[in-house]
């Protein structure tokens, strides 16, 4: 925190030449370390635009929009002290490995080859398990073992800072230590709460906990960070102190230590556990069918303490340890036999950061799933981001969808939206849900017409739940005859693609809003309107036999589809094909997957196939979009490609989905931990 860049560089170069680490499966650009809502997100940066290339040691982690999140690690064998983790300024162990899977960052550490440790980073994911879910926390867990056969004392260290609780450095923390039900915590809060409000994105209300087992040989102390460390490095032990000068974050750091006595260690690996998490009572505040009202953390269903729901969550590891490693599994085998180990490469690292995107709220009897569009805007349940995610949650759980739905479906059949086209967001900052009653939204009006449409049909034929069809069939079908209206020749607007700027008859946006006719179709059928469904289905086979029409260069060799109707020297990545065969509409004839998959190849860059022929740059989630209803070979080009641009872009932060495709770098635009990412999971949806 203190040292200048100087000398965080110097170290930083020290702590990669003096070890050499293994990355498997890649060395992503930040290497996810706690990451499980929008505001339990931290990182360490990696990349080579400003990261250490992947070491834990030397370098602090940091929140996704970059600030430090001060978390430090120390161990002392034999009387001496190391880093394992942050940069104080010990000497640093030697990171020899790091491993990710779907839920997990594992490190391995040789501390002067006289131990190992073995550092794991667990952000549980637990789909069918709602309570545990629901928990906005995060579990450190340190092994040590004896490395030359010879026994060694030893002991291990962690602290948080105050960083943790506010986006503002110069505010004031507040900080509380005790112990319940064998478990020792660290509450860490910002003293005047700021409910609802985020300063530089971090939260500015709710209560931080820092825990670990109150076991014999444990010791804590607050304090100044270099007195606590020192004390630490000095000792081996933590005073028990508590510093009760309560003051501002960047006032003589106070930092919450916890030491553990392990003893006299061997061969056995011995361990010790830290749970780290935010609680906050109310996390959103909402305008659904009736009044503006906040909305509580669904955890409190389950808890009637934020206490019960540490102690739970700490004593929990083994139990959810065994649950990640099966979702770690279940997404392993599945990408694995879709599109081999690059493919795994890209869904193991996407998993963690979109569902960190996302918090359970409400009541067990009425659940909502809220999610942050991070870094691009902070909109709320923004629909065409809710769209490039929706392959991780329909395969995850498709329950997950129909919560990310219910609020937007509750905001406007309430009338609160005054468009005769579907709302965009939810809110234009994250955690405030307060709708666009003025109608002034960022309007997107085909694309999310047809992400509504599509998705709605999503989640019901994945769960059969044609209730919910006839639940909204009334806006549905407002949307469609917008559809109807606009689909064949859009007019000029945006697509989600707003970065790119505005262009009229968009070839890819037409063809969502005539696959959005048929999925009405489909709809209207499965809910007894047999003549609407006659009549969408009439319209959009029309549509499609025009739109092959105005939207395909026949001329060119290979043929292919255009940006924009008419302009033969453009072309695009058509990814909103990917719905077509995912609702398994067949509206598209199969010589246009035929055609697109030929053509991908001809045009791709060293990392990837540009969005279009406006610019170098690409979008990870549509490329994986594109990829699922690509030939084998034509797929497997696009996620070699991508999974190569992981290992090798020099973006150091949580994993873009905006980069150039020649140079790895972002664009104008520096996307960060979206949770688009959830894409990389559309060809596990349409594999046979
Ligand atoms: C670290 O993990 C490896 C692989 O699972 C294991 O062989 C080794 O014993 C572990 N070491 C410690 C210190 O836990
Ligand atoms: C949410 O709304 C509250 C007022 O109810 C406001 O104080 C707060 O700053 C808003 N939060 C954000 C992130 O805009
Ligand atoms: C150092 O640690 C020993 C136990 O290992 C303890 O008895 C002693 O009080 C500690 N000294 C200080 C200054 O904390
Ligand atoms: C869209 O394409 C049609 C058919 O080529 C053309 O008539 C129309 O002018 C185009 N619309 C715009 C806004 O350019
Ligand atoms: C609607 O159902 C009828 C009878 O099952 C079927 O023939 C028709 O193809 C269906 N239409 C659509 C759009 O699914
Ligand atoms: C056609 O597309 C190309 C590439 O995107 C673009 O540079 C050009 O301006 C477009 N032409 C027209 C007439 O829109």
């Amino acid at each position: 925190m203190q040292l200048s860049h100087l000398g965080l560089l110097v170290l930083s170069l020290v702590a990669s030449i003096g070890a050499k680490s293994t990355f498997t499966p890649a060395r992503p650009p930040a290497l996810p370390l706690a990451v499980k809502s929008p505001y339990l997100s931290t990182w360490q940066s990696a990349g080579s635009d400003g990261g250490n290339g992947g070491y834990l040691a030397g370098e602090w982690p940091t929140f996704w929009a970059n600030q430090v999140t001060g978390w430090c690690g120390l161990i002392r064998v034999d009387g001496k002290a190391y880093t394992w983790m942050g940069l104080p300024g010990s000497t640093t162990v030697d990171q020899t490995a790091f491993e990710y899977t779907s839920t997990k960052s594992i490190f391995t550490m040789s501390v002067g080859g006289l131990v190992e440790m073995n550092i794991t980073f667990m952000s549980p994911i637990t789909p069918d398990d709602f309570k545990r879910q629901s928990l906005v926390f995060s579990y450190l867990n340190v092994e040590v073992s004896s490395l030359d056969g010879k026994d060694h004392n030893v002991q291990v260290y962690a602290d948080i800072s105050a960083e943790w609780v506010s986006g503002d450095r110069g505010t004031t923390a507040q900080w509380d230590y005790g112990t319940t039900d064998g478990v020792a915590y660290h509450k860490v809060y910002r003293q005047t709460q700021l409910a609802f409000s985020e300063i530089n994105q971090q939260a500015e209300w709710g209560y931080w906990y820092w825990a670990t087992d109150a076991a014999k040989g444990m010791t804590h102390q607050s304090g100044q960070d270099t007195v606590v460390r020192a004390q630490f490095s000095s000792n081996g032990t933590l005073t028990n102190g508590a510093d009760t000068n309560y003051r501002a974050i960047n006032n003589k750091w106070p930092v919450f230590g916890f030491s553990s006595n392990l003893g006299t260690v061997n061969s056995a690996p011995v361990s010790t556990l830290f749970s780290l998490g935010l609680t906050q009572d109310e996390a959103i505040q909402y305008e659904g069918s009736s009044a503006y009202a906040p909305v509580p953390s669904l955890w409190k269903s389950y808890f009637d303490t934020a206490l019960d729901a540490v102690t739970f969550f700490h004593k929990d590891f083994t139990e959810s340890n065994k649950l990640s490693s099966s979702f770690d599994s279940q997404v392993a085998t599945d990408s694995i036999a879709v599109a081999g180990q690059d493919y795994l490469t890209l869904t193991s690292l996407s998993a963690r950061q979109a569902f960190g995107a996302t918090q359970l709220c409400g009541t067990e009897d009425k659940i909502y799933l809220f999610l942050k569009e991070i870094s691009s805007d902070g909109n709320m349940n923004t629909v065409d981001v809710i769209f490039p995610a929706y392959p991780i949650f329909l395969y995850s759980n498709p329950e997950f969808l129909k919560l990310l739905l219910d609020p937007l479906y509750e905001n406007q059949e309430a009338g609160n939206y005054p468009q005769s086209y579907a709302m965009h967001d939810l809110g234009s900052n994250y955690p405030n849900a307060t709708g666009h009653n003025d109608g002034n939204d960022e309007a997107m009006p085909l694309e999310e017409c047809g992400n509504m449409v599509i998705m709605t049909l999503a989640y019901a034929q994945e769960t059969g739940d044609t209730a919910y069809l006839s639940a909204h069939y009334t806006i549905l079908k407002k949307w469609t005859s917008y559809l109807v209206d606009e689909a064949l020749y859009p007019a000029n607007q945006i697509s989600t693609d707003d970065f790119a700027g505005s262009l009229a008859n968009q070839t890819n946006l037409a063809l969502k809003g005539m696959i959005g006719i048929q999925a009405m179709a489909v709809i209207a059928n499965a809910t007894g309107h047999t003549a609407d469904a006659a009549d969408y289905s009439s319209i959009a086979r029309d549509y499609i036999t025009k739109w092959q029409g105005l939207g395909i260069n026949t001329k060119a060799s290979p043929p292919h589809t255009t940006l924009s109707y008419g302009n033969d020297s453009s072309h695009g990545l058509l990814y909103n094909l990917f719905a077509d065969a995912q609702l398994g509409l067949n509206l598209v004839p199969q010589s246009v997957y035929q055609m697109q998959s030929t053509f991908y190849p001809t045009v791709a860059n060293e990392y990837g196939v540009p969005l279009d022929t406006r610019h170098t740059y690409t979008k990870g989630d549509w490329e994986c979009f594109t990829a699922a209803v690509a030939s084998a070979d034509t797929r497997n080009m696009f996620i070699k490609r991508l999974a190569t641009w992981v290992n090798e872009t020099p973006t150091n932060r949580a994993l873009t989905d905006l980069y150039d495709t020649n140079t790895g770098n972002y664009p104008q635009n520096t996307f960060v931990a979206r949770p688009v990412v959830g894409g990389s999971f559309a060809p596990l949806l349409v594999a046979s």
